[in-house]
Parts: C-alpha cells; sequence; structure tokens
C-alpha cells in the first residue's frame, strides 16, 4: 500500500541552486512573496548567517550538498520534495563544472502535472553556445545570461545587486530570455 505523504509545508516551494551567492536576495525575495524556499550550497554557516538576516528565517530549508556529487545531491532533492513538495519555481546558479547536476535535479519534475517554472542563470559565454536544456512539458523555461557593465573607462562584472535585480524582474515580468548587462560589445567584457 502507497504511504500517504504529509507535506510540512503549505506556501508554494522555491529551489534556488546557489543561493547564498549572488542569489541571496534573490532567496529573501521569495521569502517576502510567501515562498518556502529551499536552497542548495556547500557551506553550512554562510547559509545559517543568510537565514539569521531574515525576519521569516523558518522559511528556508538547506540542502547543504556539493552539487558534483550526482548520488548525493539527488538524495537530497528527494528529500526536499518528499518533505515540501514538488517546487514551483526553480532557480538555478550551477558552475559549467557541474553539466550533470541541473538535469539531476530536475529528475523528479518529470511526473508534476502542474505548470512551474525554471529560470536557468547562466553565464557571459554561455550565450554564444546557446546549449539546449531539455525540460519536461509542464515546465515554462526561462534563461538569464549574466553580462557585464561597459563604463566610460573600461567595463566591469555585474554586482550581487544587480544580478538578483534582473533575476527578480524575470521572475516579476516573465521574460523568457533576458541579459543582465550586456554582452556587447563582447571585445569590452572585464578580462
Ligand atoms: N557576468 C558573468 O558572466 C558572471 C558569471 C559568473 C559569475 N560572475 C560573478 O562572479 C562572482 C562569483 O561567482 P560565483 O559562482 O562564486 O557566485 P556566487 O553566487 O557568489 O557563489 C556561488 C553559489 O553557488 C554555491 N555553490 C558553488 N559551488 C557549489 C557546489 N559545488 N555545490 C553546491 N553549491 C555550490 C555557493 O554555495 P557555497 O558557498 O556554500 O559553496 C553559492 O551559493 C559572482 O558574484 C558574479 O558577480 C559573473
Amino acid at each position: 500500500m502507497k504511504k500517504e505523504v504529509v507535506l510540512m509545508n503549505d506556501k508554494p516551494h522555491a529551489l534556488v541552486i546557489g543561493g547564498t551567492g549572488m542569489l541571496e536576495r534573490v532567496c529573501h525575495w521569495l521569502v517576502e512573496q510567501n515562498y518556502f524556499v529551499s536552497v542548495i550550497n556547500r557551506n553550512r554557516e554562510k547559509f545559517e548567517r543568510m537565514r539569521k538576516k531574515n525576519s521569516m528565517p523558518d522559511s528556508f530549508h538547506p540542502l547543504t550538498v556539493d552539487y558534483h556529487d550526482g548520488d548525493q545531491l539527488q538524495g537530497k532533492v528527494a528529500e526536499a520534495v518528499t518533505h515540501f513538495g514538488l517546487p514551483d519555481l526553480v532557480v538555478s546558479w550551477i558552475h559549467s563544472s557541474a553539466p550533470d547536476a541541473l538535469p539531476l535535479i530536475l529528475e523528479p519534475f518529470k511526473d508534476r502535472q502542474e505548470p512551474w517554472k525554471l529560470i536557468h542563470v547562466q553565464g557571459s559565454s554561455s550565450f554564444f553556445v546557446k546549449e539546449n536544456t531539455p525540460v519536461p512539458e509542464t515546465c515554462a523555461y526561462r534563461r538569464v545570461y549574466l553580462g557585464f557593465v561597459v563604463e566610460e573607462n573600461g567595463s566591469r562584472w555585474l554586482t550581487h545587486d544587480e544580478i538578483a535585480n534582473g533575476v527578480i524582474k524575470v521572475i516579476q515580468r516573465d521574460y523568457k530570455e533576458t541579459v543582465v548587462g550586456t554582452l556587447k560589445p563582447w571585445s569590452k567584457r572585464p578580462q
């Protein structure tokens, strides 16, 4: 007989990969929007510092794991899904050194019937590769490229606030593909 699972969360569930770095403000904003936020990261102390900054610390759940370790990653995601339900929103910032991480994280979504959204944050150089990210039919796929800022005397990479604000805008306005900052001219990117 199938066991009935009682979810420990009645809010919409967001999963943020890399949520204690440049996406930290996105995590706080999601909590303000009434999401329960699961955060994939490695450094538990950094996560606890982030959690303590929020007036609703119980709205965060850490999935502390190195996303290069496929088995552990799948285990942590499965645990979060069991306790808090399949996420309605996934915000993903994963280094290119872990190409298998996102497909493994998305594996449990293949059976999801309700619509859900993936905000896929990628670095500047991914813009020129335009890789195909396979997602289930129920997924609204949104892509965010991180660009740079051209200034009078050169150029610089985006600040955390600029990145977070860009991602929040994509969620609010539901843009399909966005560049935060600029990628042009490519020759002017910071070295
Ligand atoms: N314009 C661009 O194209 C571009 C692209 C990339 C980065 N940048 C800039 O470069 C800066 C540094 O980038 P960053 O990637 O260090 O960003 P970050 O967002 O500040 O930190 C990475 C995030 O991912 C988590 N993480 C990293 N490796 C992980 C792993 N193996 N397993 C699980 N979680 C992991 C980290 O958690 P832990 O700390 O707990 O590991 C942290 O939450 C950024 O602040 C950004 O401004 C710009």
